[in-house]
């Protein structure tokens, strides 16, 4: 399994950034609106222009990250080719003889990465809408060109594995460990009333592709996914927008994965997206005599954005997979989460604890004298899933469910033969009813 890397580098400003993209229930309409506001959600105050410039950049760099893709599948494509083509001339029959042909892999191999390229265009044509009237009024083109670090491009290859997870069959799997025990315990034990779920405010935070989110309003929930990487904010809004056909696209994630193979059609296994239409989804709850719920999404820092004092009390539930250990220091995100939660409310999270600061330790440790140590590099605190629940107690959280251990891959390619499992636990921690307690 491909651990997910750890997110990109984000400009302060960008936490104060919140855009609001709303929903409509109504027929065949995208679920998310970017340019019709929820209720009651406004635009904070723009901040100072030239850190809106930085944001610009930054989104900027995404988008030309995405549409490069292909530039950078095809150099390792034809690497790949040439020293297939270099191989003497007795190899080469070696592999014609076992009817490896040359010709159909790496023909399949540039039609894939063709496709790809063909979705990930059409996904920053629709990504240009996001932001509008956000950005300060200046033509794109007279922006300096910011060339994208080897991190985004990363990030690129991971996003087509994202869409596995989140908007393909071949993802079920995933998101029955993951999101399953999420959506079992709010439908079941915690909100049984399916009538009543409109009132439920439930927090996706570090909600990727954002089908968690959409499962909770299809389930009834008034839900808001928060997202801070351009990476995700740009795929997620296109999963929700503009999918507007169930299997629009067919993707190869896998196309540049050439180890672990046990067969090359492997290499190329097609994936459809979206396996669940959204709209189609909204239609048919609208056909049942059932609402879909309300759906919306904030961009920025989780720490930054849901510690504001609008946000005090506001949810009933927050909602976390994998995203606990993106924290540089998880207390902080117990804090913020508890400041958010209305009394009684609680955090449902399914989640391993890899967490994503930890290499950054490498960094301190200062080369030029062997021994020492900097305290100047990046912050993470480490915790385990003990000392996590004890420290969660501490803050005041009653353990509702105790954690529960859950064997899942996370953007797995289950056909190879590299297979990487975490254990990852499902716990769902209250708010006291009474804060002194
Ligand atoms: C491992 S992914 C999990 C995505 C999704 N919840 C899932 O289960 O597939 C963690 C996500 O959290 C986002 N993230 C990390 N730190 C964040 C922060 N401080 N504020 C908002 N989002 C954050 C990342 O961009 C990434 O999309």
């Amino acid at each position: 399994m491909s651990q997910p890397p750890p997110p990109p580098p984000y400009a302060a400003s960008s936490a104060q950034q919140q855009q609001g993209l709303s929903t409509s229930p109504s027929s065949h309409h995208p679920p998310h609106n970017p340019h019709h506001h929820p209720q009651g959600l406004s635009l904070p105050p723009a901040p100072p222009v030239n850190d809106m410039m930085d944001d610009m950049r930054l989104f900027l760099r995404t988008i030309t990250a995405f549409r490069n893709y292909d530039v950078q599948a095809r150099t390792s494509l034809i690497v790949r080719e040439q020293n297939f083509k270099r191989l003497p001339a007795r190899h080469q029959q070696l592999l014609a003889a076992a009817n490896v042909s040359l010709n159909e892999i790496f023909s399949n191999y540039h039609n894939g990465v063709t496709c790809n390229q063909q979705f990930l265009t059409a996904m920053c044509d629709a990504g240009a809408e996001l932001f509008e009237g956000y950005w300060p009024d200046v033509d794109p083109s007279t922006i300096p060109q910011d060339e994208p670090s080897p991190m985004d491009v990363d990030k690129v290859f991971s996003t087509l594995r994202q869409f596995m997870r989140d908007w393909s069959a071949e993802g079920a799997q995933e998101r029955s460990v993951a999101y399953g025990p999420i959506l079992h315990a709010l439908t079941t034990s915690l909100f049984p009333n399916r009538a009543t779920r409109n009132a439920v405010r439930v927090l996706v935070p570090g909600a990727g592709l954002c089908r968690l989110s959409v499962e909770l309003a299809l389930l009834g929930f008034t839900c808001q996914a928060n997202e801070f990487s351009y990476h995700m904010l740009i795929a997620g809004h296109y999963a929700q927008n503009h999918l507007s056909e169930q299997h629009q696209h067919r993707l190869y994630p896998y196309v540049d994965n050439t180890c672990n193979m046990f067969h090359r059609a492997d290499q190329f296994f097609p994936v459809d997206v979206p396996d669940v239409c959204v709209m189609d989804a909204v239609d048919e709850l609208n056909a049942n005599g059932m609402h879909f719920g309300d759906l919306s999404m904030v961009a920025g820092d989780f720490t930054e954005v849901y510690r504001k004092p609008e946000h005090r009390g506001a949810w009933n539930v927050v909602a976390s997979s994998f995203f606990l250990d993106t924290a540089h220091n998880i207390l902080e995100y117990l804090e913020v989460i508890m400041g958010a939660l209305a009394p009684g409310g609680y955090l449902v999270n399914v989640g391993p604890l890899l967490y994503h600061f930890a290499d950054s330790l490498s960094s301190a440790l200062s080369p030029e004298t062997p021994g020492s140590a900097s305290v100047d590099g990046v912050q993470s605190i480490e915790l385990s899933l003990d000392e996590l629940l004890g420290a969660a107690k501490a803050l005041g959280y009653i353990i509702h469910t105790p954690p529960q251990i859950l064997e899942t891959s996370y953007t797995g390619n289950n056909r190879s033969m590299k297979q990487m499992m975490y254990r990852v636990a499902f716990f769902v921690l209250q708010k006291p009813y009474d804060e002194t307690r």
